[in-house]
C-alpha cells in the first residue's frame, strides 16, 4: 500500500520498505513505486522531500521532461534565452564552460539538497523530473508555468538503455536490451511509465494551456527556429525584430546545437555531480541526438510492441503517435 511519508520518526528506509518494488536497470538498485511512477530510491527521496518542504514562487517555470527526452537541450535553451542580454558576449557564455544540468537546477536533487539560490543566473527556471500529479502542491497552487519536452518512446527508450548502462558500475553487468524493453513496456522505468508521465503533464495542459507548453524533440531537431521561439515567448523572454534581424536567435540555437555542445571540452571530459552517488560523465548527456537511431538498435518486433503501447495511451488524445 502506497503511503506518503507523514510521521516525522518515520525513516526513508522504513517508508521504502512498504513500497511495491521492481529490480531494476541498474545490478543491485531497486526501483520503487510511489504515486504511479516508478523511481531510483535517491531520486525518490528528493521526490518526497520536495513534497514536503518546496515552497514555490509564482514566477517559477519548470522544465519537465521523462529521463532522455531532451533535458539537456532544453535547459540549454532555456538558460540561454533568459541570460542572453547578460551574456550578449558568447565568446564568455556559461554555457561554454558549465554542462547545461549545471546551469539550472533539478528540484529533486539540487534543490532540496540547497545547493541552490535563487540568485542564479537561471532564476525563474527550474528543471523537474516529477510527473505532473506528484509535484508539490505550491507548484501547482501558485501558479507557476511548465515547459514540457516529448521524445518518441523508442528513441527514448534505446537512449535510457544506452544512460543506464554507462551509470551502471564497472564490474558490473549490464541489463540487456531485452530485459529493459520488458520492464520499460511494463512502465518499470525511470520515472516511467514513461507514457503516463506525458499524459499527466497533457492533461494538465488542457486545463490550462496557457500554464503548460509542449515541445516536441524531433519537430525540433528537424527545424529548432518555430519551437526556439515559442519557448522564448512562453518564459516571458520573446525575440524582438531587431534581435531576430541581428542573428540572436539563430546564435542562440547554434550554441545549443548538439554539435557545439556535444564537442565542448567541458561536455567531453567534464564529471556531472563529481563525488556522489549519481557521478556520471557529462558526455553520457550527450550521445547522439539522432531521431530514429532506435532503428540501430531494435528489431521491428520490439520497435512495434513500443508502438502499440504508444498508440494504446495516446491515440485520440492529440499526442503524435
Ligand atoms: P541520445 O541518447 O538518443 O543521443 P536528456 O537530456 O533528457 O537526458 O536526453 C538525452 C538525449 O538528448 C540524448 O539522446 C542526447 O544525445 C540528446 N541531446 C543532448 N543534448 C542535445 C542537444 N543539444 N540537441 C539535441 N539532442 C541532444
Amino acid at each position: 500500500e502506497e503511503q506518503s511519508l507523514q510521521k516525522p520518526t518515520q525513516s526513508f528506509e522504513e517508508f521504502l520498505s512498504r513500497l511495491p518494488r521492481q529490480c531494476g536497470w541498474i545490478p543491485l538498485i531497486d526501483f520503487y513505486h510511489y504515486q504511479g511512477c516508478w523511481y531510483h530510491p535517491l531520486f525518490l527521496r528528493g521526490v518526497i522531500a520536495a513534497q514536503q518542504h518546496f515552497e514555490a514562487q509564482p514566477t517559477e517555470i519548470f522544465l519537465c521532461s521523462v529521463p532522455k527526452s531532451g533535458t539537456t537541450w532544453l535547459k540549454a535553451l532555456a538558460f540561454a534565452i533568459v541570460t542572453r542580454t547578460k551574456y550578449s558576449d558568447l565568446s564568455s557564455h556559461p554555457l561554454l564552460s558549465t554542462m547545461p544540468h549545471e546551469c539550472i537546477p533539478c528540484l529533486e536533487i539540487d534543490v532540496v539538497r540547497k545547493e541552490y539560490s535563487n540568485q542564479t543566473d537561471a532564476f525563474p527556471l527550474l528543471a523537474t523530473h516529477i510527473p505532473y500529479h506528484s509535484l508539490p502542491k505550491s507548484i501547482i497552487s501558485g501558479g507557476c508555468k511548465f515547459v514540457y519536452i516529448l521524445r518518441d518512446a523508442k528513441d527514448a527508450f534505446v537512449s535510457l538503455w544506452h544512460f543506464l548502462c554507462r551509470a551502471t558500475p564497472k564490474d558490473a553487468t549490464y541489463v540487456s536490451l531485452e530485459e529493459a524493453l520488458e520492464l520499460f513496456c511494463k512502465g518499470v522505468s525511470s520515472y516511467g511509465p514513461f507514457w503516463d508521465h506525458v499524459l499527466s503533464f497533457w492533461k494538465a495542459r488542457k486545463e490550462a494551456p496557457h500554464r503548460v507548453h509542449f515541445l516536441v524533440y524531433e519537430e525540433m531537431r528537424k527545424d529548432p527556429l518555430p519551437s526556439v521561439k515559442n519557448l522564448a515567448d512562453f518564459i516571458g523572454h520573446p525575440f524582438s525584430v531587431d534581435e531576430e534581424n541581428e542573428g540572436v536567435l539563430q546564435k542562440i540555437m547554434d550554441l545549443c546545437s548538439f554539435e557545439n555542445l556535444s564537442n565542448l571540452d567541458v561536455n567531453k571530459k567534464g564529471r556531472h555531480r563529481p563525488g556522489s552517488m549519481l557521478a556520471i560523465d557529462n558526455n553520457a548527456f550527450f550521445r547522439k541526438g539522432k531521431i530514429g537511431d532506435w532503428q540501430s538498435h531494435l528489431t521491428p518486433e520490439m520497435a512495434e510492441r513500443l508502438d502499440q503501447i504508444t498508440r494504446e495511451k495516446f491515440g485520440g488524445t492529440g499526442l503524435p503517435l
